[in-house]
This record gives structure tokens, sequence and C-alpha cells, in this order.
């Protein structure tokens, strides 16, 4: 069993705070002179309090092999909060998970109007596809590698990846499902994106493929235990609490893995998926102090 190594909450905050200012900045260069009817929205959705979970992955991924840190790999790192923030305006819409809560404030359709949230977040999508081409072409990136990593967002995110996941998470609403078709379902909700966040990270940092392989492995166990532990964290929260929107998981008749496998079940399944997701590393000869910790977070964090 592995645990958060000394120091880690520290780099956790510092890393927090290097994407929340790189994410400002190519909030202010990318979104200047569009109209506030959008770009109200897009900030509103990218700001609040979130944990930056994905850039901090990438910028881990990216450092693992000794990189310095390096402004335009933050800023890149920002799309993928971008996408994930875009994911979290849809998945809050009254078509979707109905909340009026997120972030600690109100949900981007309830301070804006769905409309303005709807197209915002539509926006949000080719606009971290814009950041990566940017920030990789100033990175000195090829135009035909430049595509690749666009490219591979885009599958994750997409139909086979990210909003795969989604659909197959609201047409499961209500349905008894199997533990299989709810790993499927976490896989690519949530798992998808996470796992594209250490890849991207790996090949920005240009690693050796069997590195790059190792990351891959790593980031797809992390993201599926991401979400696994969020069924937990909503679980332990009930459907009153403060801190979360009244509509709970067992509210709106979600599979979860505590529904599928109880609470004691799915807490050993997360604590496996990372002790795998550091095995998959050390095994590659990759010892990320960072890597791990964030290995271990994942299923500590109590938000
Ligand atoms: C919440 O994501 C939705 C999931 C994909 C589980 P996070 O827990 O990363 O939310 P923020 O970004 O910290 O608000
Ligand atoms: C959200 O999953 C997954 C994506 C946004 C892709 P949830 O619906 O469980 O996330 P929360 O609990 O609302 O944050
Ligand atoms: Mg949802
Ligand atoms: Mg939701
Ligand atoms: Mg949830």
């Amino acid at each position: 069993m592995n645990d958060t190594p000394e120091g880690f909450e520290e780099y956790l905050a510092r890393t927090r705070e290097r994407v929340n200012r790189a994410l400002a900045e190519v909030l202010d260069d990318y979104l200047d002179g569009v109209d506030d009817w959008l770009a109200a929205p897009i900030r509103y959705a990218c700001e609040g309090g979130g944990k930056r979970f994905r850039p901090i992955v990438f910028l881990a991924s990216y450092e693992m092999s000794g990189r310095p840190p390096h402004k335009r790999a933050e800023r890149l790192a920002s799309a993928l909060e971008i996408v994930h923030s875009y994911s979290l305006v849809h998945d809050d819409l009254p078509c979707m998970d109905d909340d009026d809560w997120r972030r600690g404030r109100a949900t981007c359709h309830r301070a804006f109007g769905s409309e303005r949230a709807t197209l915002a977040a539509a926006a949000m999508v080719p606009l971290a596809s814009w950041v990566i081409a940017g920030e990789a072409s100033a990175l000195g990136f090829e135009s035909g590698e430049v595509a690749e990593l666009v490219q591979e967002l885009s599958e994750a995110a997409g139909p086979s990846g990210m909003v795969g996941g989604q659909l197959l998470d609201l047409v499961s609403e209500g349905r008894r499902v199997t533990g299989e078709e709810l790993g499927v379902i976490h896989r690519r909700k949530t798992g998808a994106l996470i796992r594209e966040s250490a890849r991207l990270g790996g090949r920005v940092g240009r690693v050796e493929p069997h590195h790059l392989e190792a990351l891959t492995v790593y980031g797809g166990k992390v993201g599926f235990a991401f979400q696994i532990a969020d069924d937990i964290l909503d679980e332990a929260a009930g459907p009153d609490a403060a801190a979360r929107d009244p509509r709970s998981d067992s509210e709106l008749e979600k599979a979860t893995y505590p529904g599928v496998y109880g609470t004691e079940g799915a807490r050993a399944m997360a604590r496996r998926l990372a002790d795998e997701a550091i095995a998959a590393l050390r095994e590659a000869g990759i010892h990320s102090a960072n890597l791990e910790g964030l290995a271990v977070h994942v299923i500590e964090r109590e938000s």
C-alpha cells in the first residue's frame, strides 16, 4: 500500500497556483476580442475552485524526466482544464445531471442561463484545440506533431472517450448496470481525459516510447480510480450536504461503485488501481514522487 510522499501537499498547492496563473493568461490571450456574451461564461466555467487535477497530471508527466518547469507547457496544460470545465458545464445542465451548485457556487447555466452556458461550453472545445496548437507550436513542435497532439485530445474527449461515457452514464440512469458496464462508463467519462493528460504531458516532454506507454497505463488507472473516488465522496456527502448540490447520484438513480460493490469494495478497488498505476511506472524505471503522490491523492482526497 503506497502513501503520499512528504511535501506532497505543498507540491500540489504550488502546482495548482502555476496552473491557475497559466490558465488566466491563456484566457486573457485567447478570449481577447471575444464577445462578453460568450467570454463571461467561459471564464466563469474555468475559474471557481477547481482542483486542476488534469493539468497537474500533465505537468507531473512532463517534468517526470527532469525537464525544468516551462511557461508554455503550463499554458498547454491549461487546455486540459478548459476541456474538463466544459464537460462540467454540460454535465450540470438540466438535461443532464441538473445541478445548481458547482465548485462552491452557482452552476454556469444557473448564473448565465442555459443558452449562454451551452454555447460557451461548446466554444471551449475548439478553444482548447487552439490553445494546444498555439502553445505546442511555440514550444517548437512541427505541424505534424501538433496535429497528432490535437488529434489525441479530440479522441479522448470525443465519442469513444468522455462524451461517449457521458452518454452511457445518462442512458444507464435508473437501470441495473453490471460492474463491467460501470467500469466502461467510468473509464470513458472520466478516465479517458486523465489518461490523456498523462500522455500529452509525456509527449510534450518528449519522453521515451516505453515511458509514454507506462504513463498511458498510469493515467488510465488513476483516471478510473478518480471517478470511483468521486462516487464514494458523493455517497459520503449524502443528499443534503451543503457542499454539494442536493441532486446526489442516488437521487438521479446513477449506477455507482459503492452502489454495485459497497463502499468498502469500491475503496479497495480504487486503492488497487492506484497501486497498479504506481507499479506500472516503477516497472518502466520511472521514479516520480509527484506522479506517485497524485495516484495516492486521488483515492485519499476529501473533495
Ligand atoms: C468532477 O471533477 C467531475 C468528474 C469528472 C469526476 P473534479 O473532481 O476534477 O472537479 P473540479 O475540477 O476539482 O471542480
Ligand atoms: C462527471 O461525472 C463526468 C464528466 C463531467 C465527464 P459526475 O456527474 O459524477 O461528476 P459530478 O459528481 O457532477 O462532479
Ligand atoms: Mg454526470
Ligand atoms: Mg454530475
Ligand atoms: Mg459524481
